[in-house]
């Protein structure tokens, strides 16, 4: 699946984001997507946002933390840390971990209306398939 949702979404490459939020379905998934993102979770207590958005461009130990604008167009990505190319939805679970909250399922209905909301966000960045992130 992974392979070939790298194939497909790399199609892809060099045209805009372009997700649409219309009808009651979409609109729903949208929004309980952007409440998992600013909802502080774990034992530190942070949530997506404190990171990626107030705190994006800072350095956390080496890594300089990305802001949330483009991240959704260059997965999935190849992650010298994997070893491997893999999923927008994988790079979460490692976030989750990160401040001691528990990672939920792949494909979840949370994971995937949190995906939902941080492409929504990317719209008009250029789509670049498979990135490479250390
Ligand atoms: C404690 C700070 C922190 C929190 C909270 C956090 N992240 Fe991250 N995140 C990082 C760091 C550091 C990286 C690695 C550097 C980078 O690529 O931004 C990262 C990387 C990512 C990446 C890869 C970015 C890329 O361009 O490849 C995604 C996607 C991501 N985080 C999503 C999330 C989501 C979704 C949440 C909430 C569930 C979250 N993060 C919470 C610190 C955090």
């Amino acid at each position: 699946m992974i392979a070939l949702d790298t194939y497909f979404t790399s199609l892809s490459n060099g045209m805009p984001v372009d997700i649409k939020v219309q009808g009651p379905g979409a609109v729903k998934a949208f929004e309980e997507g952007k409440a998992n993102y600013f909802m502080k979770r774990g034992q530190l207590n942070f949530s997506c946002a404190t990171c990626h958005v107030a705190y994006a461009g800072k350095y956390l130990r080496a890594q300089i933390i990305s802001p949330l604008l483009g991240q959704s167009a260059h997965y999935p990505t190849y992650r010298a840390a994997w070893g491997a190319v893999n999923t927008f939805e994988k790079r979460f679970q490692g976030c989750d971990k990160k401040v001691g909250a528990m990672p939920q399922k792949l494909e979840s209905v949370n994971y995937r209306n949190l995906e939902y909301f941080m492409s929504y966000i990317s719209n008009g960045i250029k789509i670049n398939v498979p990135g490479y992130r250390p």
